[in-house]
């Protein structure tokens, strides 16, 4: 965003200057040569091109424009963009998405996913990350000494204040965002994307168990985040995402990469911080101890812990705890860090300039590449695009509610000691709130 506008500007101070001595910029144009730009086969352009031929601005953030081609509430996969249908099918036929795995299902609200069929979902094929199987290119550990600084749900009314504390002590973060949210909070994420040296990342568009969903459903749950991050940081790719309850498989980690580029992040150690305040949750000194204890214990692997930028008291126990970790010599990285790639699959991070896309993405949908997958308009297939996601907008209602919010929340399976965690009764009470989205509400 700095980076174009203030290209811009010059652009326009430039033109203003040349205005008034047409002389002199009638000179400058018989001065070059006939095509002084290589043309579209020159081997540059395979490095740096072009995003699409038609998007160059994108809607205010906050904006009608902005949110009205996304969904209000849980996502349609019937309407979802031509392109994302056909990336995915792409994907299928070329046998990157496993085939035999089987869709999860609960059999009450907050219990862990369970595979009929499958005796050990904690093995191959399935490798499930609720229990803990952890799949290669999966991050679960941070470096040697490092402390992954990381909050799940956001942007929120609450994120405010954690936005203000990051920004005054100088700490990188990632921030795992629920699609939803962005459209009910704007201005937290803009406050996010423009003042923290954060990762915008992706924590899906309605918080659901991802490894429950079809394949069609994963790709809107997905999608749907990603564009809208793109289209509200000037044409940022997400290159990371975290499943709603650490709740992924082989399936859902190859759709999510196959199709969409993303790598999934997971956690090694779980503060339980969004249940604080609630009549069975955790407390302050309970979260306090915890961190006591990883701070003061083994440097290797480093931690990756969940968090929550929730409510006041999640973003107060991070708080407390950040001291804690200085003193105990903890060196506190955002998960881009960790990875050693950037914070964008196109740009080192919110202020760097966005270019060319590699891997999955750049091919995907016979070449027409990200922009068409995101939602750009650039091409007949993008145009398409948009018209399928305005029918879903107006299917579902009208333009965001500008309080439209998701609980998010309990995240809660997947603490390193001991094996599968039955859920608690804490997590389904944290479900009855969750079991529907909370439009016009927010409920922590
Ligand atoms: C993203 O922004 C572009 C450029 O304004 C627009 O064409 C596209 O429809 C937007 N995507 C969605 C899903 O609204
Ligand atoms: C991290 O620490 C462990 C245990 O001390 C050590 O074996 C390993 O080599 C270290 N890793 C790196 C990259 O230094
Ligand atoms: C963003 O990335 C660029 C490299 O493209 C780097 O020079 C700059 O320091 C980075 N900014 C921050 C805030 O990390």
């Amino acid at each position: 965003m700095f980076f174009s506008a203030s290209l811009l500007s010059l652009a326009s101070a430039v033109l203003v200057s040349a205005h008034p001595t047409s002389h002199s910029s009638e000179s400058v144009a018989r001065a070059l040569p006939g095509a002084w730009h290589h043309t579209d086969d020159h081997p540059v352009h395979a490095l740096f091109r072009r995003q699409s031929s038609g998007a160059t601005s994108f809607p205010k953030v906050g904006s009608p424009e902005w949110s009205a081609g996304f969904p209000t509430a849980k996502p349609d996969s019937n309407q979802i963009p031509q392109a994302w249908k056909d990336a995915l099918n792409a994907a299928v036929q070329s046998g990157k998405i496993p085939g035999n795995v089987p869709v999860s299902r609960q059999t009450a609200p907050g219990t862990n996913p369970i595979y009929d069929g499958v005796a050990h979902p904690e093995q191959q094929p399935v490798c499930s990350s609720t229990y803990k199987c952890r799949s290669d290119g999966q991050l679960w550990d941070a470096p040697n000494g490092t402390i992954g600084i990381s909050f799940d749900d956001g942007p929120l009314p609450t994120s405010d204040g954690l936005y203000t504390f990051l920004q005054q002590n100088n700490i990188p973060s990632t921030h795992f965002f629920i699609g939803v949210n962005i459209l009910g909070n704007p201005n937290e994420f803009t406050t996010a994307y423009q003042t923290l040296q954060a990762d915008l990342a992706v924590h899906t568009w309605t918080h659901p168990y991802m490894t429950t969903l079809s394949n069609a459903d994963v790709v809107a749950e997905l999608g749907y985040t990603l564009a809208l991050i793109y289209n509200s940081t000037n044409g940022r790719l997400a290159r990371y995402w975290r499943p709603p309850y650490g709740d992924s498989d082989v399936r859902v980690d190859a759709i999510a990469r196959e199709v969409f580029g993303l790598t999934t992040v997971i956690w090694n150690q779980d503060t339980e911080d969004w249940s604080i305040g609630q009549a069975t949750g955790t407390t302050a000194s309970a979260i306090a101890a915890s961190f006591q204890k990883w701070l003061t214990g083994p440097k290797s692997p480093g931690l990756i812990v969940l968090e929550h930028e929730l409510s006041a008291g999640s973003v107060g126990a991070f708080e407390a705890a950040y001291p804690v970790m200085k003193s105990n010599g903890w060196q506190p990285v955002s998960v881009a860090q960790i990875s050693g790639l950037g914070t964008y699959q196109n740009a080192a991070n919110s202020t760097s300039p966005v270019v060319a896309v590699s891997g999955p993405l750049a091919g995907a949908n016979n070449g027409a590449g990200i922009s068409s997958l995101v939602g750009a308009a650039s091409s007949s297939s993008a145009a398409a695009a948009s018209t399928t996601t305005a029918k879903s907008a107006s299917k579902t209602g009208s333009a965001a509610s500008s309080t439209a919010s998701v609980a998010g929340g309990a995240d809660n399976s997947n603490s390193q000691s001991g094996g599968a965690v039955a859920a608690s009764p804490r997590s389904l009470a944290f479900f009855a709130t969750m079991g529907a989205l909370v439009l016009g509400a927010c409920v922590a």
